[in-house]
């Protein structure tokens, strides 16, 4: 089981630069839990006492808007980390996190964490890379809802997946396993209506294709360009 721990941890991006010795005392520190699809992980206004590492499955960050609308504000897999934030500062919980396929999470408590951090500048330094990373996304998500008409809030929805799960290949890119049209339209605080019709407009244009659950950016660079 150790073994198996830190084949997992060597691979999470904000360990990548600690040795063995380090990751088994990290691995000796947290625990696995697993959660069925829709089970809630983190809710928003709770206090937080830890922090989760993503082992297997997926999961989404969400938000209510007045009316009980869910807006998603990321979506996170393998190797990710979310609940640092309220460790981080105190506070209560930002946000829900849900699992939406059956995951299995790697459970940090808070004060196991903050440990961690001062003793190994690298994942401070990684964490700290990643949280710029996230709100450059922010601003674009902010950017996008505050300003775009619906082919761009979902075109900018579709670039904001791309950098996250895309495969580059000569200008082409390809998102493996396209979220449900339910929760792109919560992403650009759109109706599913409205990402059905403009991804046809993007079929019908020559700019994206759908094969299934795949889909790919004939021109990304183009089509980076046209809607930002
Ligand atoms: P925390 O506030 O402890 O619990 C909810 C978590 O959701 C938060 O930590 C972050 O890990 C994550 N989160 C909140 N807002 C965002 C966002 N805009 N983008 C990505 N992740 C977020």
């Amino acid at each position: 089981m150790a073994s198996d721990e830190i084949g997992f941890l060597r691979n999470v991006p904000i360990f990548a630069e600690l040795e063995d010795k380090d990751l088994q005392r990290i691995a000796k520190l947290g625990t696995r839990q697993k959660y069925k699809k829709g089970n809630i992980v983190v809710l928003e206004q709770e206090s937080g006492a830890a922090l989760f590492v993503i082992v297997a499955g997926k999961v989404k960050v969400v938000r209510m808007d007045e009316d009980g609308k869910e807006v998603i504000l990321s979506m996170f897999g393998p190797g990710e980390f979310f609940g640092e934030m309220s460790l981080l500062d105190g506070m209560a919980r930002s946000a829900s996190v849900v699992a939406t396929v059956k995951a299995e999470l790697f459970m940090i408590h808070r004060r196991d964490f903050l440990e961690l951090l001062h003793e190994y500048p690298s994942v401070a330094i990684a964490l700290l890379a990643e949280l710029a990373m996230r709100l450059r996304k922010a601003d674009m998500q902010i950017k996008s809802l505050s300003l775009k008409d619906a082919a761009g809030r979902v075109a900018n929805v579709l670039l904001m997946l791309a950098d996250d799960l895309g495969v580059f290949r000569k200008g082409k890119v390809e998102i493996e396993d396209l979220p449900l049209q339910q929760d792109i339209a919560n992403m650009a605080g759109t109706s599913r209506e409205t990402v059905s019709r403009m991804l046809h407009q993007f079929i019908r244009d020559g700019q994206v294709q759908l094969k299934g659950n795949k889909l790919f950016i004939n021109d990304f660079e183009g089509f980076r360009k046209q809607h930002l």
